[in-house]
């Protein structure tokens, strides 16, 4: 009955539902209308075709004269299709390397010219629309684990030069592992539904305020390194989410750290010589080792890549605002005092000072500035001075991982050497003895790292 009664009494209910209709349609709105890569950088923006300064894409100077086959090999390496597309230790390119995803596990695929396994059938049409827009031969909706969203950017002639690369690899007849994904994640036509939210489907437009060097740097690392599909911070719908861009983010059981200019939290403090030399070799005196993900993206990737390209991407990395991660303190620069017996606090643990003693002192010595080996020195590196110790327990359990530096005087892994309390306790020990703050890392996190990568 429509009394005045009722009608109040519905009043609020309505208002409820239209304001929680509103906020949905916001968030909707927040997440869908986010800002892009460079938008920070604002300015005015065109077409590459319209732009009059030097290409950004492409390959340097130094080999733009050279086969389109090598070319193209060059602009593999800078976009590092390896990196996804080869098994630990396996044949490059065949696939079959698991992304651990909360929903299940999924499998990258064999992109060598193999017919049946790979991607030997692909025609030009294809290659583009898999690279830009996430949609596989036969129209196969692709997840974005295959950062399509950030290769999106990369000019027709890059990508198709990429393709006549990959071609002229021998075919692996290698099938792809079947993806474990849960209902809903295993229907890909809702990857549909994810790239027209969320992948801009456009190529890299220069922007005519910043100079070629800007401009050079800014496709390099996003069309082609794609440095923010580890390096930023993802949304509820694992979408980037630039309003904090480069501010750092967990990928596959790591941290990869906030590289803003942020001097504290980020890499603001680092010179050019540091940035350029952590990318090209994994190493940079006084501020780490890249291990892992990065040690990775550095052996296959940017240690390939020529130094006018690196540079190029330092001055990019200055100009992204700076965002400061509020558990990231500034590194520690003061070397622990050389005695075996200096106490570190209450944090101090017996047992992971003992497995410190025994296994680790040799190359990492007690001050943290290594005997002999420049690139095993702990002090000032983020690593030690991040008090979850995430990447501390990596490093111990998997080792350096540097496959192109290999060496005896590599961080070896001790995963199935220790047990998850030993390394909890070592990790502890080493974040407390010399950075800012003492981790409180727990066995069961570590068993649960143990997974992840
Ligand atoms: C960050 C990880 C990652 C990187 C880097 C990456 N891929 Fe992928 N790619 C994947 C995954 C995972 C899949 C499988 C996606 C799926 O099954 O939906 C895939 C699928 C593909 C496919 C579809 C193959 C098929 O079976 O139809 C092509 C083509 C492809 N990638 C090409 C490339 C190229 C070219 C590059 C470098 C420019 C590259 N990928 C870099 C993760 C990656
Ligand atoms: C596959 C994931 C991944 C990609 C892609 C990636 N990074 Fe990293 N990056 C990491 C991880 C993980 C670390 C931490 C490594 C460690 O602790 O040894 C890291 C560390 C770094 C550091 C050192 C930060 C510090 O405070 O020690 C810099 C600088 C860096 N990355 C720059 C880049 C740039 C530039 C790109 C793009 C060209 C890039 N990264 C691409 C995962 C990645
Ligand atoms: C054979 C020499 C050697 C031994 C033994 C060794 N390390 Fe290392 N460690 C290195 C080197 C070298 C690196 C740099 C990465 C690389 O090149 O493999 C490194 C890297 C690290 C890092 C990361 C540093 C960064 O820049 O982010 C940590 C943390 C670490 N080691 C801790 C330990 C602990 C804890 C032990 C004992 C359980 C240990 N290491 C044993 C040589 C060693």
């Amino acid at each position: 009955m429509n009394t005045p009664e009722n009608g109040r009494a519905r009043h609020p209910i309505l208002w409820t539902l239209g304001v929680l209709v509103a906020v949905a349609v916001a968030f909707a709105g927040y997440l869908v209308f986010a800002p892009g890569p460079t938008a920070f950088a604002q300015g005015k923006r065109v077409a590459l075709a319209d732009y009059h300064d030097k290409d950004p894409t492409g390959v340097p100077e130094e080999l733009k004269s050279a086969s389109l086959i090598e070319r193209g090999e060059y602009l593999t390496r800078a976009a590092d299709c390896a990196a996804c597309h080869t098994v630990k230790g396996g044949e490059p390119f065949a696939g079959g390397r698991a992304f651990v995803l909360p929903f299940g596990t999924m499998y990258s695929t064999n992109i060598t010219p193999d017919v049946d396994t790979g991607i030997g059938a692909y025609t030009d049409a294809d290659f583009l629309n898999a690279v830009h827009k996430g949609v596989g031969r036969g129209n196969v909706r692709l997840y974005p684990a295959m950062p399509y969203a950030s290769y999106t950017y990369m000019s027709d002639a890059d990508a198709l030069a990429i393709k006549a690369y990959l071609f002229t690899l021998k075919p692996l007849h290698a099938p792809a592992p079947q993806n474990t994904l849960a209902f809903p994640f295993n229907q890909r036509s809702l990857m549909g539904i994810w790239s027209a939210m969320f992948n801009p489907d456009k190529r890299y437009e220069p922007n005519v305020e910043r100079d070629a060097v800007w401009n050079r740097g800014a496709y390099l690392a996003e069309a082609m390194g794609h440095c923010g599909e580890c390096h930023t911070p993802r949304n509820l719908a694992f979408a980037l989410n630039n309003r904090q861009k480069f501010a750092g983010a967990v990928q596959a059981g790591w941290r990869a750290y906030n590289i803003t200019p942020d001097r504290s939290s980020g890499v603001g403090a680092w010179s050019d010589a540091d940035m350029s030399h952590y990318l090209s070799t994994g190493h940079a005196d006084g501020r780490g080792t890249a291990s892992g993900p990065m040690g990775e993206a550095v052996d296959e990737s940017l240690s390939h890549l020529k130094a006018s390209d690196l540079a190029a991407m330092v001055t990019y990395l200055r100009t992204v605002p700076s965002v400061a991660t509020g558990d990231l303190p500034e590194p520690r620069a003061a070397p622990a005092a050389a005695t075996f017996a200096q106490s570190v606090g209450s944090h101090a643990e017996p047992s992971g000072r003992a497995v410190y003693e025994g296994a680790c002192a040799g190359c990492h010595g007690w001050t943290g500035i290594s005997p002999g080996i420049a690139s095993a020195a702990l002090t000032g590196t983020r690593a030690v001075n991040d008090a979850t110790a995430t990447n501390v327990a990596q490093v111990i359990i998997h080792g350096g991982e540097r496959q192109a530096q290999a060496g005896p005087s590599n961080m070896p892994a001790f995963g199935s050497t220790y047990s998850d309390s030993e390394i909890a306790s070592v990790a502890n020990y080493v974040t407390a003895r010399f950075g800012t703050k003492a981790a409180d890392l727990t066995a069961d996190q570590v068993a649960k790292l143990r997974t992840l990568d």
